[in-house]
């Protein structure tokens, strides 16, 4: 074979080789570009709220996330769990909230599902033991902290928290769950 034939078949060769190379990316990136999170579903997994609306110390506020509710609570300074009892010294959720309460001027959210079988808690501010305040879940009476430890009933684990943070006066939860 001459040398002229052998170059021009070296240069199809590598030629179709591009082609296919193309053609094999434009028909993969379609597949990889809708595994991305879509940007409205993003959106609505973020809940974001405004913190000074809160007026009053300990009043519940409920905004949607993820199709169910989020709680925001403003908490009192200087706050710890022994004023309710010390029920939840060690508590669970207690630990993350309590360097969060000081960055997000004592504004915390909680997911507000009980993990239980799934019923919306209700916030009673006088409603525990010695008035303390808790969540109460009507469906089997459990019982939950301000800050969503379990502490009483069969829920086996606290209230989930969302990932959170304050941006100025805007607390942002979401999009994932910190546990
Ligand atoms: S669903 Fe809340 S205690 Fe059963």
């Amino acid at each position: 074979m001459s040398e002229k034939k052998l170059s021009r078949r070296k240069f199809l060769g590598r030629a179709t080789c591009a082609v296919g190379g193309i053609g094999a990316v434009s028909a993969v990136y379609p597949a990889v570009a809708s595994l991305a999170p879509d940007k409205n579903a993003l959106a609505q997994s973020i809940a974001k709220f405004d913190i000074r609306k809160l007026k009053e110390e300990f009043k519940l506020v409920s905004v949607p996330y993820k199709q169910k509710p989020l709680f925001i609570m403003k908490f009192p300074k200087n706050y710890t769990p022994e004023k309710w009892g010390g029920q939840a010294k060690e508590s669970i959720n207690y630990k993350i909230f309590k360097p969060l309460l000081a960055k997000q001027n004592n504004v915390i959210a909680v997911v507000g599902v009980c993990t239980h079988l799934g019923c919306i808690p209700i916030w009673e501010k006088n409603g525990g033991k010695n008035g303390i305040p808790i969540y109460y879940c009507p469906c089997h009476g459990g019982v939950y902290t301000p800050w969503g430890d379990n502490i009483s009933g069969p829920p086996p684990i606290p209230l989930h928290i969302p990932e959170q943070k304050l941006v100025g006066n805007i607390l942002i939860a979401g999009p994932k769950e910190i546990r």
